[in-house]
């Protein structure tokens, strides 16, 4: 059977860019046609300055959210992966298996890198290693599929070839898996500047929707919402980047697979505006409710993640140690 594996980072509260990116795809087709798990990926949120107490809560909240958005831990595995050591066990033979040059060159260290150095902070070690921690996510359950947005596929195409390169070098170890993406939605872009993702970093912007935002909230950040000069509604993503994510988000809540489909039979972008609006109040109004349900439970969720945690580590403690004994290391008796 195929082998999923996905993870979201608990850096701040979801946004619809993750929703439509990747969780909605997890949730609708992922975990009904795999053996897919699906983590908090904490470790991750430590590569950049962060507040202790915010990870905490956060991580918390984001397990709640994708239970509320629909993952069945009767289907998939949900897990905290700092609750899963092996993680990080592999993450350090692949750095023994990267370069340098390699993780300089990933475009999201150097973004976030020049970002640490604009604020005068240093930036951490862990953050040019980040996609070393990520392949081995993916790697440590011979994931066979990692179903992300646009912005993580550098990132798996990097644990792709250390997957080849480690095989190479020490005999067959690891799956090498793939990226797939949803039909439409894969780079959902801030509504504000529809040259940047929206980031579910940028807490409180108004070109970001967050899943639990209130319906009238949602509703002011897409009528609101940056569209280009010009007056007739096409599809047009470079000429047009702010009505063409419009059109985009349109599509991804009615599930239609062609952006430029919804175009047509619009007069004016305020007609627009109003449907998409209408459309994500709509696509949220389930998760909300859901997730207020879930909220008040818990123990339901500590459960759910403590459970998760153990079938996690079956699978993957088997995987690190065949890879531990290629590379050379004396087994522990
Ligand atoms: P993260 O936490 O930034 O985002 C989680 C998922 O949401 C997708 N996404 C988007 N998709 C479309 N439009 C957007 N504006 C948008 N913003 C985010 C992301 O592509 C991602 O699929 N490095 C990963 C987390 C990670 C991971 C992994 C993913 C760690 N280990 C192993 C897959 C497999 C990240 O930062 O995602």
């Amino acid at each position: 059977m195929t082998r999923i594996f996905s993870g979201v980072k608990p850096t701040g509260h979801l946004t619809l860019g993750n929703y439509i990116g990747a969780v909605r795809k997890w949730v609708e087709e992922d975990q009904y046609r795999a053996d897919a798990l699906f983590s908090v990926v904490d470790l991750h949120a430590l590569t950049v300055e962060h507040d202790p107490a915010r990870v905490r809560r956060l991580s918390r909240q984001v397990a709640t959210l994708l239970l509320a958005a629909g993952l069945d831990p009767e289907r998939c595995v949900l897990f905290v992966q700092s609750h899963v050591d092996e993680h990080a066990r592999l993450s350090y033979l692949l750095e023994c298996t990267a370069t340098d040059g390699e993780m300089r060159r990933m475009i999201q260290y150097r973004e976030k890198a020049a970002r640490e150095r604009g604020r005068g902070g240093s930036v951490r070690l862990s953050l040019l290693t980040y996609p070393v921690l990520m392949a081995a996510d993916i790697l440590a359950y011979e994931a066979d599929e990692v179903p992300v947005g646009d912005d993580q596929v550098q990132h798996v195409e990097l644990t792709r070839d250390l997957a080849v390169r480690f095989n190479q070098r020490y005999g067959h170890t690891f799956t090498v898996p793939k990226a797939t993406h949803p039909a439409v939605g894969a780079r959902v872009m801030n509504l504000q500047d529809p040259t940047a993702k929206m980031g579910k970093s940028d807490d409180d912007g108004p070109g970001v929707v967050h899943l639990l935002d209130e319906p009238d909230v949602v509703r002011r950040k897409v009528m609101r919402a940056v569209t280009d000069s010009g007056r007739d509604v096409v599809y047009d993503r470079e000429g047009r980047p702010g009505l063409a994510n419009l059109l985009e988000v349109l599509a991804a809540c009615t599930g239609a697979d062609d952006p430029a489909g919804p175009a047509e039979g619009y007069a004016s972008y305020g007609a627009l505006k109003q449907d998409v609006a209408d459309a994500v109040v709509e696509l949220l109004r389930p998760l909300r409710a859901r997730h207020a349900e879930l909220a008040a439970d818990p123990a339901y969720v500590d459960g759910v993640l403590r459970e998760g945690a153990s079938r996690a580590r079956a699978m993957a403690r088997p995987v690190v140690d065949r890879a531990y004994r290629a590379v050379g290391l004396l087994p522990a008796v």
